[in-house]
Parts: C-alpha cells; sequence; structure tokens
C-alpha cells in the first residue's frame, strides 16, 4: 500500500465536546501520524470555499453554518493507506449507519454534527491539504 496524506477535521460537535485528544489517538493506534495540525474558527467564506464542490446540495447553507458555529481542529494524517484508513476510522457519514466503535457511532449526534471530515480520495486530499496549509507546516518526519 502506499504512503498517503488525507486532510481530517474535528468539527466544532467534537472540539465541543472536549474529544479532540481521543480523536487523535484513535488516529495514532491506527497507524497515522499527524503531520501537520492547527485550530481554527473557519469564516463563512473559508467554509463555503472549502464545500464549493456541494454548494447546489440541498444541505450547503445547513452544512456551512454548522462548520462556522465553533472552532474546528484541522490535521494532516500520514501512513500506509491513510485516505481509506481515515474513513474507516470515521464511520458512515450518517452516524445511524456507522459502524459500532468508529468515531462517528461513538461522538456524532446526526448526520448534520457528524464529528469529522476525510478526504475521500487522493486528489481531493492533495486539494483540500493544500487549502489549509503551506507545505512548510507539514513536518513528516
Ligand atoms: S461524503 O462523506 O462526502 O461521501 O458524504 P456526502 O453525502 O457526499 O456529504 C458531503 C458532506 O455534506 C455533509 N452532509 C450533510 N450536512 C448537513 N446535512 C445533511 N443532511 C448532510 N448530508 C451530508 C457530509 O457530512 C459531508 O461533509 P464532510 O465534512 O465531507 O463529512
Amino acid at each position: 500500500m502506499a504512503l498517503e496524506r488525507t486532510l481530517s477535521i474535528i468539527k466544532p460537535d467534537a472540539v465541543a465536546k472536549n474529544v479532540v485528544g481521543e480523536i487523535y489517538s484513535r488516529f495514532e493506534k491506527a497507524g497515522l501520524k499527524i503531520v501537520a495540525c492547527k485550530m481554527k474558527h473557519l469564516s463563512r467564506r473559508e467554509a463555503e470555499g472549502f464545500y464549493a464542490v456541494h454548494r447546489e446540495r440541498p444541505f450547503f447553507n445547513a452544512l456551512v453554518e454548522f462548520m462556522i458555529s465553533g472552532p474546528v481542529s484541522i490535521q494532516v494524517l500520514e501512513g500506509e493507506g491513510a485516505i481509506l484508513k481515515n474513513r474507516e476510522l470515521m464511520g458512515a457519514t450518517n452516524p445511524k449507519d456507522a459502524a459500532p466503535g468508529t468515531i462517528r457511532a461513538d461522538f456524532a449526534d446526526s448526520i448534520d454534527a457528524n464529528a469529522v471530515h476525510g478526504s475521500d480520495a487522493a486528489e481531493t486530499a492533495a486539494q483540500e491539504i493544500a487549502y489549509f496549509f503551506a507545505s512548510t507546516e507539514i513536518f513528516s518526519r
């Protein structure tokens, strides 16, 4: 499996629940390395830009409002097969469908407030990482 990087966001609901460290621990126990991280309260413009691909979807405004409702923790995870591994740790988008033991099953309340974001493919991972981090802010070793 190839060494990959993926973008992860711990969303406002999970930050408010004080489970950032618990989620970081899950990443590390699964073999993912946190090679960049920052906390940020996104502006409306930043959230709209990040989710621009979803702007025609009916939940777009709700998603943006939620993502600017409080601070988020944004990190780059690195490891073998990091993109899929992170998606497996996260669980299904709707926590009702998320497998037991996944982050969303354990910490998410609803499809609107679903605790974490993770890039879904290599191309989007590269775009999303560049959206939030300069290459000088990422530390592989
Ligand atoms: S995914 O995870 O990208 O495959 O899921 P998708 O269904 O394409 O959803 C894209 C993002 O929109 C969020 N979402 C919603 N937000 C609010 N309300 C509703 N109903 C809703 N449905 C989906 C979903 O969590 C995805 O956000 P991210 O941050 O990528 O997880």
